[in-house]
């Protein structure tokens, strides 16, 4: 340390993470810009730590690792907190999580007991609401940590976040922290449809819920689902809580929207195990989740703990494998789908992103392409949510290399050399040739996928090979597959046993219900919901050959511009003799779906239902399918409106609610009851 050459060196670097780091705090809060991934941006401040370990003489008061947050946005009135919201330490590894247990024992007494409180740590934006005497009265963004902008308004829009606590005697004063985040769904559906209309994307959910919130017009950030979860307890009077999930147990009951995942454990065994759980099922919490927060339970002894400037001694953020990881892009090529449809995607240097490596992301667009200004040479970055196809989200300009030159999309298909046209309104190009050898492969590969026919042993890859071996032509030929048994088996890798189930998926395949054909023929705007609608009232593969747009257009879910696409696809000559083989090579024709006329007799008609917690005997997708069928308007918020909550084990806020607003509340024997068609009146009589 002595040596000054080594200081001297340090420095530089110090001074120039340190420049970086505040930079991309300024990109990212103020301007909403992308800088780098956020696990950039954590080894950049963990490189300042271990350089302020080594040379403590270069740590100052205003270095970036004492600063929380952002510089604030002058649009929203400041207000002070009435305590600091205060980040988090990370830990990245189980040492580490281990080393700061091993750090919050040595600084309680001797023998203390702890229990660690666990919990998901929400991709969102934090926010300190204050109620006073029970009613909200004011809600503000973190901020710097000590002072935050203004959003009682924009807060009050959320559905979750009541305006009054259902409480008798709520405290005095409470600040309830927590944070707002965007339903990945639902973030999902919005960036397609902006998409769609050739707008540009969010990035991630926490920029679509820290943007939807800083809307100035609360009518606007009506619009945006966004919602909340508690996961703090600032300034506190005229109360007291002896541990964190008293806390949490007493907001819940005060209205507060509390996580369900949240657990108290005793070891920190227990807490590795936890976060292994939680890091399995990460995406399948409806948010998106970057980690769990570890914090000591107990009140008194976070007192004795204290807090640095920055973060609390008492807790800790073990940070999940990110999402999001930076590459170079290699390369820009095309892809046409089924409908003919180009999706642009990159060709990328191969990167691991959650434990996958991925090496082509989608590039959606040529609109999106020019709008995020993506160049081959470009450092990009690149981010892989869950089933999520992986997607490039911007370049970082200041890497770019000289040189490069803006993208263009080709002119003439990549597999038929056909020109690629983009009509209007539309933000795709389109390969307009019905006889693209990879449309018909998209085409083979999705009659046989789940949504549709749902041919097991028929993927891509499989479907692929069989063409090169001439075998599958068209979308009849799937079906022809049986008779050449012997050829199957003569291929490399097809021993009998895979021939066998190969053609036992086939044959599963040729028994799926006509709706589910339909989606697999592949007819503009025909979904699963779509196709069901036509089948309920049509019945028949030939009911709905033989009927009129004008017909069609008058049914319930059907509209002038899906009847015609349908009639022009039965129209087609081609079509017509596709289903003509199909027909002939034994597919099904008919359905087992209710007739429609029922619908207004269905036994839960016009009735909102919510299911919560975990059920034995059924996935939450065959319920809502299920509750459906029968009638039944599936949400997932209790309200005022809901007929019936269905809980499960754990039924957690949901059940609180229903129970305080007197909404009924019903197990799943009953749940089976129900769907065998004995009434909800009688179930809830205890009939
Ligand atoms: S506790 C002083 N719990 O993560 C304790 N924070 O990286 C402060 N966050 O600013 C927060 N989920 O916005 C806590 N379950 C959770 C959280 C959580 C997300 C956010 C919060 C905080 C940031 C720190």
């Amino acid at each position: 340390m002595a040596d000054p050459t080594n200081l001297d060196a340090a420095r530089q670097r110090y001074d120039e993470v340190c420049r970086i780091v505040r930079d991309a705090r300024y990109r990212y809060y103020v301007l909403s810009d992308l800088a780098m991934p956020d696990a950039t941006f954590d080894e950049l401040l963990r490189e300042l730590e271990s350089i302020e370990a080594s040379h403590p003489a270069l740590a100052s008061e205003d270095s970036p690792l004492r600063q929380v947050g952002a510089p604030l946005d002058e649009a929203f009135p400041a207000v002070e907190h009435l305590e600091p919201m205060l980040s988090l330490d990370n830990a990245f590894s189980e040492d580490e999580l281990r080393a700061w247990s091993d750090r919050v024992v040595r600084g309680l007494p001797e023998h203390s007991v702890i229990q660690w409180a666990c919990e998901l740590k929400i991709d969102g934006t934090a926010i300190n609401c204050v109620y006073r005497r029970g009613v909200l009265v004011l809600g503000a963004t973190r901020g710097d940590g000590v002072k935050g902008e203004t959003v009682t308004q924009q807060l009050l829009t959320l559905q979750d976040l009541p305006y009054r606590l259902t409480d008798d005697q709520p405290p005095e004063v409470v600040e309830i922290r927590g944070e707002v985040y965007y339903p990945v769904e639902k973030f999902i559906r919005m960036n397609e449809e902006r998409i769609e209309r050739g707008e540009s994307a969010f990035m991630n959910p926490r920029n679509a819920a820290s943007g939807a919130l800083r809307q100035k017009d609360p009518e606007v950030v009506r619009e945006r689902p966004l919602a909340m979860w508690v996961h703090g307890l600032g300034h506190l009077e005229g109360r007291s809580f002896s541990t964190y999930s008293e806390y949490l147990q007493w907001a819940r009951s005060a209205g507060l929207p509390v996580p369900e995942a949240s657990t108290v454990v005793a070891t920190i065994d227990e807490v590795w195990a936890l976060i292994n759980d939680f890091t399995a099922r990460r995406h399948l919490f409806g948010f998106e989740v970057d980690g769990v927060v570890i914090k000591v339970d107990r009140m008194d002894q976070r007192e004795v703990l204290g807090s640095t400037a920055r973060a609390p001694r008492w807790a800790i953020a073990y940070k999940m494998p990110p999402i999001e990881a930076q590459t170079q892009l290699v390369g820009i090529e095309v892809n046409v789908g089924r409908t003919g449809k180009v999706t642009p995607f990159a060709v990328l240097e191969p990167v691991a992103v959650a434990g996958v490596t991925i090496t082509n992301a989608t590039l959606h667009n040529e609109i999106q392409v020019q709008a995020k200004d993506v160049r081959v040479g470009d450092t990009v970055i690149v981010r892989r949510a869950g089933d999520v196809i992986p997607e490039v989200v911007g370049s970082i300009k200041e890497r770019r290399p000289a040189g490069t030159a803006e993208w263009q999309m080709p002119t003439a298909c990549p597999a038929c050399g056909q020109p690629l046209l983009r009509p209007e309104g539309e933000a795709h190009h389109f390969c307009e040739n019905q006889e693209c050898p990879r449309r018909i492969e998209a085409s083979l590969v999705h009659l046989a996928s789940r949504g549709a026919l749902d041919i097991e042993g028929l993927g891509d890859k499989t479907v692929a090979e069989f063409r090169q071996q001439g075998w599958l032509e068209d979308l009849a030929d799937v079906f022809r597959l049986p008779d050449r048994r012997e050829d199957l088996l003569g291929l490399p890798k097809w021993k009998a046993k895979r021939v066998d189930n190969l053609i036992e998926g086939i044959q599963a395949g040729l028994q799926r219900p006509v709706e589910r054909l339909l989606v697999a023929l592949n007819i503009n705007h025909v979904g699963p919901t779509v196709a069901k609608d036509l089948v309920r009232h049509l019945r028949t593969l030939e009911g709905i050959q033989a009927a009129s747009a004008e017909e069609m257009a008058a049914l319930t879910g059907i509209g002038p511009v899906i009847a015609a696409a349908v009639r022009a696809w039965f129209d087609s000559p081609r079509h017509a003799a596709l289903v003509r083989d199909l027909v002939a090579l034994g597919v099904r024709t008919d359905t087992d779906l209710a007739e429609p006329a029922a619908v207004a007799v269905l036994p839960l008609a016009g009735m909102t239902v919510v299911v919560t917690g975990t059920l034995a005997a059924f996935s939450r997708d065959e319920v809502k399918e299920q509750l459906e069928a029968l009638g039944a308007k599936v949400s997932g918020t209790v309200s005022a409106k809901t007929a019936v909550l269905i809980a499960g084990v754990d039924g957690g806020s949901k059940q609180d609610k229903a129970e305080a607003i007197g909404v009924p509340v019903v197990n799943e024997a009953a749940l089976r009851r129900l769907l065998d068609g004995e009434p909800l009146a009688a179930i809830l009589a205890g009939e």
